[in-house]
């Protein structure tokens, strides 16, 4: 029987499954999470990657008790000077502008900057045709879920848009079909709910190679593998490939709902005439959002990123000998685990949480489970946590 704060539906809530975790958190702090009955528990997952600075981070409140202080909304997006957007304006593109990225448009969500690229891209190129990637997530709005795969995620909610189709993952054939009708490929640098799965280095390059031959554009979704989780600032800066368009989410609102896609100029005026308000939102660049976002900016930049990298090759390490598992894959605070099977990763989902550590699923790879703590965890609570998991590990075998 489905636990009471599981039971949405019968506190007139929409249920998006038949068995959610059903935790009531009263307080979080750092990467811990507190439930009603007093009991602490690890984020392993940090929100699904939004907590990245661990909750609760000091600066970001004291940002947005300044900002409520002034004003909340005061305007839809585009048409007030509002300063926490030049704030979060210049602390995201700092170090993008050596990348040509020098333009931004603030959104409330990665779907809604998914949804805003595809049209940019459009608009950009004066061309339809736009590909996903197989094992690709990138939201689940239409034009989100159309790039999105597997497709029995898709299959119950067709007609999706027309023109977006996907190209097999990693496959170097498959490139020939980007032609000069290509507007964009979309692609998450890491694939997240696939299972944290990074576009293998020789594709991406030709990837990258086939849409400057037919000029068109490479939309990269850093939505969840950015903004530090992997080790890297941005994901991509591992690759030494450069997007036309970076697309990012989840973390970058400090804990607020935000979402953003950046391009160069030139390419991002193309939403400003012909038609006007090419793309409009009414509480995009919200100023709470946009001032948590340049605090979470700030704050991100005195992480030891390479001290994140480290973290992740020891977690890699110790899960990879242990005989429950059957692959890790990943780097920095973004590790994908498999297990022999979906039951056992329920049953070690269940034996984490009796020792009070949060761990999840992944959408499209079920015998899969991910790791991504807050970037901030301390070298000895995640050393504790590792030192769970395994015993976790231990309990259902293999
Ligand atoms: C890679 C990626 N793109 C897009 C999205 C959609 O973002 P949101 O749920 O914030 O709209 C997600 C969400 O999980 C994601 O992981």
């Amino acid at each position: 029987m489905m636990n009471e704060e599981a039971d949405f539906e019968a506190r007139g809530l929409a249920m998006t499954t038949p068995h959610p975790l059903g935790e009531r958190i009263v307080k979080a702090e750092g990467c811990w999470l507190e439930t009603d009955q007093g009991e602490r528990l690890f984020d392993l997952v940090s929100g699904i990657g939004v907590s990245s600075l661990g909750h609760g981070n000091p600066h970001i409140a004291k940002a947005l008790h300044d900002q409520i202080d002034k004003h909340l909304h005061v305007m839809v997006y585009g048409e007030y000077a509002q300063e926490p957007q030049d704030r979060a304006a210049q602390a995201l593109l700092g170090p993008l502008r050596p990348y040509g990225l020098d333009a931004v448009y603030f959104v409330n969500s990665g779907t809604e900057a998914i949804e805003g690229a595809m049209k940019l891209v459009r608009r950009a190129t004066g061309r339809q045709q736009i590909f996903g990637l197989t094992g690709g997530y990138h939201g689940g709005t239409t034009g989100a879920l159309s790039l999105s795969t597997p497709s029995h995620r898709r299959n119950a909610f067709l007609p999706l848009m027309p023109q977006v189709e996907h190209l097999p993952f990693g496959e170097m054939e498959a490139l020939q079909q980007i032609t000069c009708r290509t507007a964009a490929v979309f692609a998450e640098t890491v694939q997240g709910d696939a299972g944290i799965r990074a576009l293998p280095s020789a594709f991406f390059k030709a990837l990258r190679q086939r849409c400057d031959e037919v000029g068109a554009l490479l939309v990269l979704d850093e939505i969840q593998c950015g903004l530090g989780r992997t080790g890297h600032r941005h994901a991509f800066e591992a690759s030494g490939i450069v997007p036309d368009v970076l697309v990012l989410g989840k973390a970058l609102g400090g804990g607020m709902p935000m979402g953003a896609f950046v391009s160069g100029k030139a390419h991002m005026a193309s939403l400003r005439e012909h038609p006007k308000l090419g793309h409009i939102t009414t509480f995009g660049g919200h100023p709470m959002a946009c001032a948590a976002c340049a605090a979470f900016l700030q704050e991100l930049e005195k992480v030891d990123l390479g001290a994140v990298q480290a973290q992740g090759t020891q977690w890699k390490a110790a899960l990879e000998s242990h005989p429950a598992v059957v692959e890790v894959r990943g780097t920095g605070h973004f590790l994908g685990v498999d297990l022999d099977g979906p039951d056992r990763v329920g049953d070690l989902v269940a034996a984490a949480r009796k020792r009070g550590l949060i761990l999840f699923w992944f959408l499209s790879r079920p015998q899969g489970f991910r790791i991504a703590p807050p970037l901030t965890a301390g070298k000895s609570e995640l050393d504790a946590a590792l030192a769970q998991l395994l015993e976790a590990l231990d309990e259902v075998g293999g």
